[in-house]
């Protein structure tokens, strides 16, 4: 099997995901996402022509992100008709997905470049995103009931033992890790500055992240999916609390410890991945920054839904050849503190070695793009570092885990 080479990575800013108040949410996804394109094509110089095609991650699939949103971006940056695009969802790990189909494609020897990413404006989403991941499908609802993400991060903290303390300390630390390298330019080479349909400049910088953030600021937070416990799933006996007592009975009671504080941002964002065949890069004098070394996916239990991280860090890890201890640093998704918490425990690696650059709880968590973000934060952070090697990974929805396995060039 042939190697597939990062050329580059670059993202949008995030900003707020919230209509009327986020810096980006007045602008159309699509034309985020072109800008994105836009700019990956400016910063390495490649003949779009040459893109065989584009692949981006989508958690939303309608409304204004409707259908496919990767052509639709294509056609909207101005690229040739000869460029296609494809969407595809896997919940939060669908950016990531996206690089790694795009990894696959030219690894097979079927194509030569293909762009991975992502787009989603959280500040798009209305009430039918909240229909639940069963999809009014009673006979799944039956089979393998499934709650609220929110509730399912407190189901895990439950679990493990993860106190509310355990995890505002760990949101304190990914803030002032975002804040420090916001401070020290970390994040300008990945960046394109998104504008407006004037040409006036919409957003250059992340915005989510508050500088300040400390315990005690985190201690007056309400927890976010208490309230959301006792509801019912429509004609389902039980409330999402009964659901998930139902199915780990050991627990008598969920600890809510999840708030806005130490959950992932809600924010807008696009990110594109240039990946390419060695020849093809070396035919176009192209300068690769990493090989993709290995991806993976692995499924766990669906209720408790975020725990699969660690076996699709495991398994990555098996397909590369590699184990932990050959991984430099890892991109873990800050989808909530527990998630991490339960990720470091899992696999037993320390924090300086797990997202040195805050994550989503500081920087918003903007679905489809994140995957392609954390891959190049990974990148740009190895290169910074002198480092070798960094293993990205994701929980998503449906109780499913994506990886990918970097290593520089
Ligand atoms: C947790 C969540 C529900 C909170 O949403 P929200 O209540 O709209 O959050 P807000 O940004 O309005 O913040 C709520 C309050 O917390 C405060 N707050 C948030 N972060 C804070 C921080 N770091 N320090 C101090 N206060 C903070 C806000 O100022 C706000 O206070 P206010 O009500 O007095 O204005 C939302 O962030 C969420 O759903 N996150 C997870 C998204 C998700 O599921 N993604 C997929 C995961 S895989």
């Amino acid at each position: 099997m042939r190697e597939a080479w990062i050329i580059d990575a670059v993202r949008s800013p995030r900003g707020r995901g919230k209509p009327g108040v986020g810096s980006l949410s007045h602008i159309h996804p699509q034309r985020c996402m072109a800008q994105v394109l836009n700019g990956l094509r400016e910063k390495v110089g490649f003949d779009p022509a040459d893109i065989e095609d584009v692949v981006a991650g989508c958690g939303a699939g309608s409304g204004d992100h409707a259908h496919d949103i990767a052509r639709m971006s294509v056609l909207d940056a101005g690229w040739p008709i000869s460029v296609t695009g494809v969407t595809l969802h896997r919940f939060c790990g669908s950016g990531q997905q996206a690089v790694n189909f795009a990894a696959t494609g030219v690894m097979s020897g079927q194509q030569e470049a293909v762009i991975g990413g992502g787009v989603e404006f959280m500040s798009r989403y209305s009430p039918l995103h909240a229909n639940g991941f069963h999809a009014n499908n009673e006979h799944l609802l039956k089979l393998h009931p499934q709650i609220p993400q929110g509730i399912s991060a407190d189901l895990i903290a439950t679990i493990e033992g993860f106190s509310r303390e355990d995890c505002d300390r760990y949101a304190v630390e990914s803030q002032n890790r975002a804040i420090n390298s916001i401070e020290k330019g970390y994040f300008k080479r990945a960046l394109v500055p998104i504008y407006n349909e004037d040409g006036t400049l919409a957003l250059d910088r992340d915005e989510y992240p508050r500088p300040g953030t400390d315990l005690a600021a985190l201690a007056g937070l309400k927890p976010s999916f208490q309230g959301m416990g006792a509801h019912h799933a429509e004609d389902y006996p039980a409330s999402f609390e009964g659901m998930a007592m139902q199915k780990y009975p050991g627990v008598k009671a969920i600890n809510y410890v999840h708030h806005a504080g130490n959950s992932s941002g809600v924010v807008d964002g696009a990110s594109a991945v240039l990946v390419t065949s060695p020849e093809y890069a070396k035919a176009h004098g192209l300068k690769p920054r990493a090989r993709i070394r290995a991806i993976a996916t692995a499924g766990t239990e669906p209720l408790i839904m975020l725990t699969a991280p660690g076996p699709a860090a495991e398994r990555v890890l098996q397909k590369a050849g590699m184990s932990k201890h050959d991984i430099d640093l890892f991109e873990i998704n800050e989808a909530f503190a527990a998630v991490v918490l339960k990720f470091m425990k899992d696999l037993d690696v320390p924090h300086d070695r797990v997202n040195i650059d805050g994550g989503a709880i500081a920087l918003g968590h903007p679905i489809g793009a994140t995957g392609g973000m954390l891959i190049g934060t990974a990148l740009d952070t190895l290169e910074r570092t002198g480092k070798g090697t960094a293993l990205i990974a994701m929980c998503t929805g449906g109780g499913m885990g994506t990886a990918t396995i970097i290593e520089r060039i």
